[in-house]
């Protein structure tokens, strides 16, 4: 099974990074998946101009890109809150791709400098998640204060609660990835 972390902000000075950086060793030390962190600021697509099947010479990291969220038995997406909403580099690549992220299991992780964690959020990204046909996955981990929560290396302030957080927030996501393994498995 393979978990592929998508760290949407790409903001200098970004702080959510740390929360994806988080889930990768989690998800190291405490389950048997795979995990890659996509981290969108590495790649720095360029804007948005058409989706990847109808671009005549896609880029190489595009098409890599691709290519790992299509293998990936499940997504997490961490992703700040800007005014209300996700970042564009987000929206970039939710449009960039298209039967890559069908029936895929997506949990979403939404994190902000203030109180309500970015939870603003999920309203919009869920409504693009149906419109491309992912499922996402119905858990949450909002992360308020993420400067304070959250050290630059992914380290959390509160080890014991985070951790009890996230456990249920990734069981929920390997649940999902498993439900739909067996789903794949019984209509090949
Ligand atoms: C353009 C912009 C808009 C923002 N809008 C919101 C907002 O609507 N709600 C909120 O709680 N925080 C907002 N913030 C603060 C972010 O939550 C904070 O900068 C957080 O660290 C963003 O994640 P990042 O550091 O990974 O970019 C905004 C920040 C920026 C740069």
């Amino acid at each position: 099974m393979k978990i592929v972390i998508i760290s949407a902000s790409v903001r200098t000075g970004r702080n959510s990074h740390r929360v994806a950086l988080y889930f990768e060793s989690y998800i190291k030390k405490n389950t048997e998946a795979e995990v890659e962190i996509l981290d969108l600021n590495s790649y720095q697509f360029p804007i948005f101009n058409e989706r990847l099947k109808h671009q005549p010479n896609p880029a190489d990291n595009v098409k890599q890109f691709a290519e790992k969220v299509r293998t990936a038995d499940g997504v997490i997406i961490v992703t700040p809150e800007y005014n209300g909403g996700y970042p564009a580099s987000l929206k970039n690549v939710v449009d960039l791709l298209y039967d890559e992220w069908r029936r895929k299991p997506i949990a979403i992780s939404t994190a902000s400098d203030g109180i309500f964690g970015g939870s603003q959020v999920i309203t919009s990204l869920q409504f693009s998640r149906w419109k491309i046909r992912s499922w996402t996955v119905p858990a949450m981990f909002p992360v308020p204060k993420v400067q304070e929560a959250f050290a630059e290396d992914g380290t959390p302030a509160d080890r014991v609660g985070v951790a009890k957080r996230a456990k249920s927030f990734i069981d929920e996501l390997l649940w999902c990835m498993k439900a739909t393994a067996k789903m794949k498995e019984a209509n090949s």
